[in-house]
Parts: C-alpha cells; sequence; structure tokens
C-alpha cells in the first residue's frame, strides 16, 4: 500500500457565502451543493486509487474548510498551522489545530497578526530540496523566516501579482522529477527570476493564461500522475511529454469559490529529506519616520514603495500628532526576500525622509573609483534633497546636491570628511563614493496639511478650474515681485511654443522688467523669436493674421543664416537687426541665456552650444542660489533643469500636457507647482496680474 496520505474534508457545509477572492464576486449562493458533492467524491476516489485518504470532519460556518490545503503545512511530523488573513476563514484553525494535535504532529503556530494560508501558499519542491513560498495577498513575508527555521528547510518567496492567483497553488505546481508548472505573468519580475534561475530551462512548464484560469496549476501531483480540473490539449502534450499522465476530473463547482484539485487537499505525508538546512535569503530592517505622515500622505508612499517593490512591512508603532501642527512618528519593519530587493526599497525610503534607528546606525560604505567617468557597482544615487552621510559617526552634509549624481567623498587639509555631488563622468580614479545605503539620511521641509494642491488644470475636462489657474497665476505674481524687490533669482526655461501661442511680448516684458534673471532654452526658443520679432511670423504663420505667409517656410532658416552672418544674436541686436522680442532684451537687460543644442536644431544659431557636457556645466552654472524657475511648454530643458536643481527651490511647471507637468511637478516636494494650460494664456495672465500690481510699493 501507498505511503501517500492527503487530508480532504467533504463538502457538507459548501457553499460561496462571502467573497474574499475575484472567483467569488458574483457567485455567492449560485454553487450546487449537489454537483459539488458529485465532483468532490469522484476527486477523493480518484485519490484513493493511488493514495491514502484521511478526513476532518466538515464544520457549520466555515465554508470554505473543504480546502484543506489551507490547514497548515507539514513536512514530516511537523506542522505550521495556517493563520488566515481573512476574518471569515478564521473559524477554520481550532478544527485543524484539533485534527493535527488528535493526529500526534508537532504543531507550530506563527503569532497572531502574521498570515500563512498553510499549503495553499508553500509547496515544497517535490525532490525536498527547498520549499518554494508565495506572499502577496494572504500570506506575509514574514512568516517565511520563521517557517524555515521550524521545518528546517531553505525558503524561496515569490511575489503574487495577479489577485485571481491569490494563493501560490493556484498558478504554481512543483512536479516529480523537479518539473515545475506554472503560470509566469502572476509573479513580479525578481520571482521570475528566482525561477528561472532555481529550475532549469527544460523542466520549466509555462502554462498560457486559458489553461491558468482553468486552475491547471491547481495539480495534486502523486508520482508521475497530475489530477487536475482541465487542461487545454497543448499542455496535456507538453504533460505527457515530461512523462506525466494527467487524469481530468470537473471540478467547476469549487472553481466559482477559487479553488480545484489541489486546494481540495493536503498531502500529510511529507518526508524529510536529509541535506536540506534553513537557509533564507530574507532581510529585514526597522525604519523610523516623523512629520505630517498623514496629512502629507507620506506614510502611505512609504508603504507603497515597499509592497511596490516586493517587500512586506509591518507597522510597529504609530503615534499620531493630534493637534493640526504636531507631528506624527512611526516605526515600520520592512522584510524584503533578498539583499537586493532590501536595497532598492531602502534607497527609495531614504529618499521620503525614512531613517535607521540611532542604535542600527552604520557610517556609509565607500568603494573607490576605479575607472575614470564610472562609479563603483552599488553606488548610491542621489536625489534632489538636502542630504547627510555618517562618516566616522559624524554626519556630514552633501554639497552640490542633485539627482542622479553620486556622493564622492573627500579630505580637506585638516582631514575632516567633504561629501560632494558628481555626475559619472566627473568621478575621477582614487575618489571614494557612497556605495549602498548605509549610514544616508535626507532632509525634508515637512508637508504641513495647508500646502498648495500640486496641479491645476486649465484647459482639462471637468471642474471648470479657471478660477484656480487665476488665483496661481496670482500667488505666482506676487511671488516673483517679492523675489525682484529683493534682488533674487528668477530662471525661465522656454520652449518655442512660448512663440507660437503668442506668449512672446509677455515673456520679453518679464525680461524687460526685471522678472527674470537667467533664460535656458535651446536653438528653437531663441530662432522663432527672432523670426517673431523681424518678419512678424512664427513658423511661416503671420502671427497678427493668423494665416501662413508665402515662403514662410524659409523664414526662420533666413534668420538663423542672418544671426550667422553677425556672428551672434548680440551682435545682431547691436547693429539693430533685432529690435524686440525675448532674445533682444535678454541682451539689452544684460540678462544671461544658455542655448542647449539638439539633434533636431537647424543651424543652429552661433549662441547655440552643441556640445551638450558644455551646455548641461552652463546650466548648473546658472542654477546655482535659485529662487524660483518657471518652466514654460519645454519638455525637454524642463526636466533636464529639474534634474540639476535640489529641493527648496520652487518649480513652476506649465505645459498643455498633463503627464509633463505631472512628471515636473511631482518631485514629492512642496515647492513644485504644476499648471496644466496653454502657456500663451498663462504668460497673459501673469502679466496682466504684475501689471495691477505696479502700484504696489516696493516689498522689499
Ligand atoms: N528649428 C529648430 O531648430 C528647432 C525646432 C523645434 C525644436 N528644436 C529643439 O528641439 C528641442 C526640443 O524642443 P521643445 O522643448 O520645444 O520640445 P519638447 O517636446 O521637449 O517640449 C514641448 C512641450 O510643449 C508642450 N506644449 C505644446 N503646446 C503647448 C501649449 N499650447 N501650451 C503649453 N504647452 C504646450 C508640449 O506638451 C511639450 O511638453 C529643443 O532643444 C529645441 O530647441 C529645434
Amino acid at each position: 500500500m501507498t505511503d501517500i496520505s492527503f487530508l480532504m474534508c467533504a463538502p457538507d457545509h459548501y457553499d460561496v457565502d462571502y467573497v474574499i477572492n475575484p472567483w467569488m464576486e458574483g457567485n455567492i449562493h449560485k454553487s450546487s451543493r449537489d454537483r459539488a458533492v458529485e465532483q468532490w467524491g469522484k476527486l477523493c476516489h480518484l485519490i484513493k486509487e493511488f493514495a491514502v485518504v484521511e478526513l476532518v470532519q466538515p464544520e457549520k460556518g466555515v465554508p470554505d474548510m473543504v480546502f484543506t490545503a489551507n490547514a497548515g503545512l507539514v513536512l514530516g511530523n511537523k506542522v505550521v498551522l495556517s493563520r488566515f488573513y481573512h476574518q471569515e476563514r478564521q473559524g477554520e484553525e481550532p478544527y485543524f489545530l484539533a485534527w493535527f494535535e488528535q493526529k500526534g504532529y508537532e504543531v507550530f503556530q506563527l503569532p497572531q497578526d502574521l498570515p500563512f494560508e498553510g499549503a495553499g501558499d508553500a509547496l515544497f519542491d517535490r525532490e525536498g530540496r527547498w520549499l518554494w513560498a508565495g506572499y502577496g495577498f494572504r500570506s506575509e513575508l514574514d512568516s517565511h523566516p520563521l517557517i524555515a527555521q521550524w521545518l528546517d528547510i531553505e525558503v524561496l518567496s515569490l511575489r503574487l501579482m495577479d489577485n485571481r492567483f491569490y494563493h501560490l497553488d493556484t498558478c504554481f505546481c512543483p512536479l516529480t522529477d523537479g518539473y515545475l508548472l506554472y503560470y509566469p505573468p502572476a509573479f513580479d519580475s525578481y520571482s521570475n527570476r528566482l525561477i528561472e534561475m532555481t529550475v532549469p530551462a527544460h523542466k520549466l512548464i509555462a502554462i498560457d493564461e486559458a489553461d491558468a484560469v482553468n486552475f491547471a496549476c491547481n495539480t495534486v501531483n502523486i508520482g508521475h500522475r497530475v489530477l487536475m480540473n482541465k487542461t487545454s490539449d497543448r499542455l496535456k502534450q507538453l504533460l505527457n511529454q515530461a512523462g506525466f499522465e494527467v487524469l481530468e476530473t470537473p471540478l467547476t463547482e469549487f472553481l466559482k469559490a477559487g479553488g480545484a484539485a489541489k486546494c481540495l487537499t493536503l498531502r500529510v505525508t511529507e518526508p524529510v529529506t536529509p541535506n536540506k538546512n534553513e537557509k533564507i535569503t530574507i532581510e529585514s530592517r526597522t525604519v523610523e519616520m516623523t512629520g505630517h505622515l498623514l496629512d502629507s500622505g507620506v506614510i502611505n508612499r512609504a508603504l507603497d514603495v515597499v509592497a511596490e517593490s516586493g517587500g512586506s512591512f509591518q507597522v510597529l508603532d504609530f503615534k499620531l500628532g493630534l493637534q493640526k501642527h504636531s507631528i506624527s512618528q512611526a516605526k515600520i519593519k520592512v522584510s524584503a526576500p533578498s539583499h537586493d530587493v532590501m536595497a532598492t526599497i531602502m534607497g527609495q525610503l531614504i529618499e521620503i525622509g525614512a531613517v535607521q534607528p540611532e542604535q542600527e546606525l552604520q557610517d556609509v560604505c565607500l568603494a573607490d573609483v576605479i575607472q575614470n567617468g564610472v562609479a563603483p557597482d552599488d553606488f548610491y544615487v542621489s536625489n534632489i534633497y538636502p542630504t547627510e552621510v555618517r562618516i566616522d559617526g559624524i554626519w556630514v552634509g552633501v554639497q552640490k546636491q542633485r539627482m542622479d549624481g553620486a556622493i564622492a567623498i573627500s579630505y580637506s587639509a585638516k582631514n575632516a570628511p567633504i561629501a560632494t555631488c558628481k555626475l559619472l563622468r566627473d568621478l575621477e580614479i582614487g575618489e571614494k563614493v557612497v556605495v549602498g545605503v548605509e549610514g544616508i539620511r535626507t532632509m525634508h521641509k515637512s508637508e504641513a496639511r495647508e500646502k498648495v494642491q500640486k496641479e491645476f488644470s486649465f484647459m482639462g475636462a471637468g471642474v471648470s478650474s479657471e478660477r484656480r489657474v487665476e488665483l496661481i497665476v496670482e500667488q505666482i505674481a506676487w511671488e516673483l515681485r517679492q523675489i525682484r524687490d529683493r534682488g533674487g533669482k528668477v530662471i525661465v526655461t522656454a520652449g518655442p511654443v512660448v512663440v507660437h501661442t503668442g506668449g512672446a511680448p509677455h515673456l520679453a516684458y518679464l525680461i524687460r522688467e526685471g522678472y527674470v534673471q537667467v533664460l535656458l532654452g535651446g536653438n528653437a526658443i531663441a530662432v522663432h523669436d527672432i523670426e517673431q520679432a523681424v518678419l512678424g511670423t512664427s513658423l511661416g504663420m503671420d502671427m497678427q493674421r493668423g494665416v501662413s505667409v508665402s515662403g514662410g517656410h524659409r523664414h526662420h532658416l533666413n534668420m538663423i543664416n542672418m544671426v550667422r552672418r553677425f556672428g551672434s544674436i548680440k551682435q545682431a541686436v547691436k547693429v539693430g537687426m533685432v529690435t524686440s522680442g525675448i532674445m533682444y532684451e535678454c541682451v539689452q537687460r544684460g540678462v544671461p541665456y544658455v542655448l542647449a543644442g539638439s539633434i533636431r536644431d537647424d543651424g543652429p544659431l552661433p549662441d547655440t552650444e552643441m556640445d551638450l557636457i558644455k551646455a548641461q556645466t552652463a546650466y548648473a552654472d546658472q542654477l546655482k542660489d535659485t529662487d524660483m524657475i518657471l518652466m514654460l511648454s519645454s519638455m525637454l530643458h524642463s526636466i533636464g533643469v529639474g534634474n540639476m536643481t535640489p529641493a527648496g527651490v520652487k518649480m513652476v511647471c506649465v505645459d498643455i500636457n498633463p503627464a509633463v507637468v505631472t512628471k515636473l511637478a511631482d518631485r514629492g516636494s512642496v515647492e513644485s507647482v504644476g499648471v496644466v494650460t496653454d502657456v500663451g494664456l498663462f504668460l497673459s495672465l501673469l502679466v496682466s496680474q504684475l501689471k495691477k500690481l505696479t502700484s504696489v510699493p516696493a516689498l522689499v
């Protein structure tokens, strides 16, 4: 007689009584008890041909008890009892506990608030080499280290992504001889990589969606037999080729509750294979966060970062600030399936302001630059927030903060450490660069509840937001006046759309009246501005009459040619060829401008810097000590500028495309404002608002 036993539970009380997975949706009380009994009976009968079936008494009020795979996870004489995620199933726990105890198993119980749903989410490699364990919907990643320890086995954690396949055994089935039947889209990319690295390609049997939704992975594997609800001819053929006999038995009534053959059984005789040992790659860290955590959504962002990157979290402590201005504190335990995933999560958490508890703090890790312009592997990528790094137990502020750089450490004459953000291309052999995520923290202004709305939509559909754009323009006008009056610095980055939409005279006004201290753009803003100033057309269109002018398509080339003849825009202004417009005002007011070249540039103008590294450096030089940046309809240059700018500088991004505005304004800082509108209209509103303020005495 076989020594393989399965635990089953007759469907006496089975029904779909509630909805805890997508399969149950619309199926409440829709399953037929008679048909369920008949289908379960056939499965039981089939299994009995090859194995022993043991039964647990069905109980009233726990209709899902029929799915015994979720009773616990058995290995040898040990069982890790399930801790159900949903209250609806928690009533099953004592019945299964009683059964295991009565049978003499050594029972391990997880802490009350640590869900783990037994063999539904944990499947042994059929050679007994390791345990595949799922998390993401029903079981917590933090349960895996305990299971590894109790069962003394290596655990490979897999993250489930598709809520139709909420348990590992709905989309994954290890088979005899090291084969693996699985549905890859149900897992995140890290898990798919882990599967592919662990199981040789010729042993992987990937199924398609049609088979997956028929629960083809929810299979009972006994030797070289696979018992399942239903399979396609293609899959049957693949399984046959791999040496398996497929036995189908309809289980449609149970599919209505999201289960099939495997869910209805629990293998209670899992042999312990020698040479296994507890090995777990899961890492856990604790982080602390302080600030207006709820109002600003920071706490949600932090938890999303953990979950979306493949980790799991436990909020250990949360102290809510009770007054409007008081701050909250949170302590969160973060777990990740591997060191790499943990590093990714920690990098993002540091960016949002999370810190490690004092007692766990370490100094930064440093690695040498061994090739000019190349950072060591695993270098820490800087962000826009003021950052500090811990060296010899002391926090050192990072200079020249910017996005997407590396943090290089040097020492002063007095041997004091100096930390500086550097572009990869500027790194030199012998320098030391911060790697990993230890000993790094970022500073954030607390984002209080009265923070401004981040995005204002003017042209967008839905609620009329015209008044809201007017309000934000009033606010920007007021700030521009303040900055001008106190001698501050405003930078405009602008694209040619400013000219096409009739905004050039308004931008020229801003420059003339001293509201703009630097202009950053490309070839096009200057070319089209000069075309309009000299010929009255923009891309060949008469700006007054709105009609195209014969031969107008050549206008901008004529202008480029003219400026090239004079050698520079400045010279063209000086000789009186250009007498109005944006560039004219820049030259007349001595406002510096940098025109960065691009592949699509015509000409280019002699002033356009076609060496991009030089252009980037010139932009960065101009961006020092800026109070506000107005980004006007140039995705290319605005994104470039955004990356070079540290937090704390107010950025106003105006673009007709909400996606561009969101990308630029959503830097997670209070200082950014996005305005979705036509840039010509925006500039016209801004100028009329500033004109209204002319009677206001100087704001100093
Ligand atoms: N003839 C030339 O030499 C020439 C012509 C065009 C562009 N270029 C160069 O190409 C590069 C990219 O040009 P770019 O910055 O114009 O392009 P871009 O695509 O980076 O940005 C244009 C932005 O304007 C937005 N926009 C369009 N209509 C708008 C409106 N009515 N109101 C508000 N926003 C609006 C778009 O959504 C887009 O985000 C630059 O370096 C530029 O100098 C050169």
